[in-house]
């Protein structure tokens, strides 16, 4: 049976959505690969134990990942998900040095679901305003992050 992903995102603006996309896109360019984008609010907890690897996407607020994906990653901590591989991505204005969701994200997983198994680095994409676009160059990192993952997952 084909590895399953399942890509989980939260987007007040749209941008973090579009890097969940492609990272899906670059995700289905590795063959054999079945991957699904979901809102965090759409996504049916039930579900995600049928899932190889569930990645998780978040907008930087206040140096945060939003409240939305906190208490879901809180809840993922209650379900049978030892030897998953999970993978945080996010999406921020300000310098890379100021504090992002992406770390903070994987700091949770690591600490809330036990047994998780990291895939990938997180990846940080800029965005130019608050509202977005998405700066120049960024999205082809989405793209590869999701091949990368696709073929560790495969592997
Ligand atoms: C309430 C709020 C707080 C924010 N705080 C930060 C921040 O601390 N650091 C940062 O780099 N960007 C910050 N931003 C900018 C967001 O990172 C940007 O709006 C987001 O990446 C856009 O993604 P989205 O379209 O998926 O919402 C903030 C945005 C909002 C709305």
């Amino acid at each position: 049976m084909s590895p399953k992903v399942i890509v989980v995102y939260e987007s007040k603006y749209g941008n973090t959505k579009l890097v969940a996309e492609t990272i899906a896109a670059g995700m289905r360019e590795v063959e054999g690969i079945e991957t699904v984008v979901s809102e965090v609010k759409e996504v049916n907890l039930k579900k995600i134990p049928d899932y190889d690897a569930i990645l998780l996407g978040s907008p930087t607020h206040i140096g945060e990942p939003t409240r939305g994906i906190k208490k879901f990653i809180d809840k993922l901590g209650k379900l049978p998900l030892e030897g998953k591989f999970f993978a945080a991505f996010g999406t921020y204005l300000l310098d890379k040095s100021f504090e992002q969701a992406t770390k903070k994200l994987e700091k949770r997983i690591s600490e809330k679901v036990p047994g998780s198994k990291l895939a990938a680095p997180g990846l940080s994409i800029r965005v130019k305003g608050m509202k977005g676009p998405i700066s120049e160059g960024e999205l082809p990192k989405c793209k590869e992050f999701g091949k990368k993952i696709a073929t560790q997952i495969k592997a």
